[in-house]
């Protein structure tokens, strides 16, 4: 917690800051493994009348272990999916007086047809606004705009980006909103992504728009989906990367810790901690594609899950920039990165059922002032997850990206101290996010039974302002 959050959440930091007018951030909630329920609270379930998706998603729900309500007006559909699948939920009455607080809204809305049918969403969502306990989640789940058949329904699919977007901003206390799009067939496919959204893994991620596609269905040991799989993070020395080693580990991975010779103190330190191994190699390194392939295919057989986490900045206006400065960026963090993929496939050693996580940045999203190389590379990398997402399933290879916002890292405590507080408080949580953050969304994507979800960038930057 940054010193400006621990006052906001003392109880005359509170009062004075929001006298002011000023942010309040609060402490966000993170996983903690004592937490038996997938949501620490009530949940609220809805849907309209024919929302296909409602089954699946009371299928997660009920697994989930959490106090489960639909609300009396128009519940009856939410119920009849309950009772299929063998949960049921207590009836909420909407009235202003009830003193009911809910940790998790889930609505189905992908039965909505046309844009008159969006009421639907007021009437499930009004009674409902003021009652969002702290750190609460949000789920709008719909049909893929380009996958409906008639534009209307497109059109009023394509409206609830406009719902999850506006409620991030403004139910705020740590309150996250997102939109999954869950294909036809899909279906059964939706757990893994339902699961990460409604959980606190979730805290620094808002207003985001995921699709998951039909694929074999696939079931994991929840508190360690990655059993017996094999990890290999870059830039696993410090920071971020040393955080995805730390959740991809605690998830069951076995995690090949790879950052610069240079590093390699620090790498033994982390690949240590988790019972990890370590590689050592600059992966700008000519050599270092073929090096990465071969280490993998002789001591693990191939890889299940890489992540192209390691980066660099060279800030300087285009102007004043060297063209070292601008060779340098795009090679660490992305020419590499597709040598790596390249080598990885033409050695055939990915696993099956394999995963490719990168690591973008809202830079490449919105650009930024003095990084146009660093803008030019993360672009690229979600130019990469875009193009690679379908010659990959082929394979049954997902690719996917993040893209960070202000976490707080070495390097963000390097940027001058005006522009880091900016970037700090413009966001719906009002505060910089956390390494974990980053890892746990890298986690959600990693899982075997994240198998739909491929060609995504989710963004964990708090909902920012920027590139918004
Ligand atoms: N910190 C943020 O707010 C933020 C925001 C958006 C995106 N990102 C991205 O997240 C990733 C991690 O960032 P971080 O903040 O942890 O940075 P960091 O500088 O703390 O860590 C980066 C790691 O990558 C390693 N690395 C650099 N060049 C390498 C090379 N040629 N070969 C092997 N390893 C190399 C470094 O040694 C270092 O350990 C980067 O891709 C960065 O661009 C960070």
């Amino acid at each position: 917690m940054d010193r400006y959050t621990a006052f906001a959440n003392s109880s005359f930091g509170r009062s004075l800051l929001s006298s002011l007018g000023m942010p309040t951030p609060v402490d966000l909630e993170r996983h903690d493994p004592e937490q038996k329920t997938l949501i620490d609270g009530a949940v609220l379930f809805g849907t309209t009348h024919n929302g296909a998706v409602a089954q699946a998603i009371a299928r997660v729900l009920k697994a989930g272990g959490s106090e489960l309500f639909v609300y009396a007006q128009g519940g009856e559909q939410a119920s009849a999916a309950l009772a299929a699948a063998n949960a049921s939920g207590k009836s909420w009455d909407g009235t202003p007086e009830s003193a009911q607080k809910f940790k998790g809204l889930v609505f189905d809305a992908s039965g909505i047809t046309g844009s008159a049918q969006l009421k639907a969403l007021w009437s499930f969502f009004h009674p409902v606004a003021k009652k969002v306990a702290t750190c609460g989640r949000i789920v709008v789940v719909g049909r893929p705009p380009e996958q409906c058949s008639d534009p209307k329904q497109a059109t009023a699919q394509r409206a609830l980006e406009g719902l999850t977007r506006a409620l991030g901003k403004e139910i705020k206390r740590g309150t996250t909103a997102q939109l999954v799009y869950v294909a036809e067939g899909a279906e059964a496919n939706i757990d893994s992504t339902l699961r990460f959204f409604l959980s606190p893994k979730s805290a620094y991620v808002s207003a985001q728009v995921v699709r998951v596609n039909a694929a074999d269905a696939v079931s994991v040991d929840w508190n360690k989906p990655l059993a017996g799989k094999v990890a290999l993070v870059t830039g696993a020395s410090r920071g971020i990367g040393e955080a995805i080693a730390d959740v991809l580990a605690r998830d069951g991975a076995h995690v090949i810790c790879l950052d610069i010779p240079q590093a390699g103190a620090e790498l033994q330190a982390v690949a240590g901690r988790i019972g990890g191994s370590t590689l050592a190699l600059d992966i700008t390194d000519p050599a270092a594609p073929a090096t990465i392939t071969e280490y993998v295919q002789k001591t693990h057989g191939g890889l299940d899950v890489l992540v192209h986490n390691a980066g660099v900045t060279r800030d300087k206006m285009l102007g004043n920039m060297p063209d070292k400065f601008w060779d340098m960026v795009i090679n660490i963090n992305l020419s590499s990165e597709e040598r790596i993929n390249d080598a990885m496939l033409d050695g055939n050693a990915f696993k099956p059922n394999a995963r490719i996580v990168c690591v973008s940045s809202i830079s490449g999203i919105a650009g930024n002032l003095g990084q146009t190389n660093y803008a030019v590379s993360k672009a690229g990398v979600i130019g990469m997850v875009q193009s690679m997402a379908p010659v990959l399933k082929a394979k049954g290879v997902t690719i996917n990206a993040v893209a960070p916002g202000f976490i707080e890292t070495q390097m963000t405590a390097a940027i001058p101290f005006t522009i880091r507080e900016a970037g700090r408080r413009m966001n719906s949580m009002s505060q910089g996010g956390l390494p974990v953050d980053v890892a746990e969304t890298i986690a959600w994507y990693a899982s075997p039974a994240s198998n739909g979800v491929t060609g995504q960038v989710v963004r964990v930057c708090g909902q920012s302002l920027i590139g918004a």
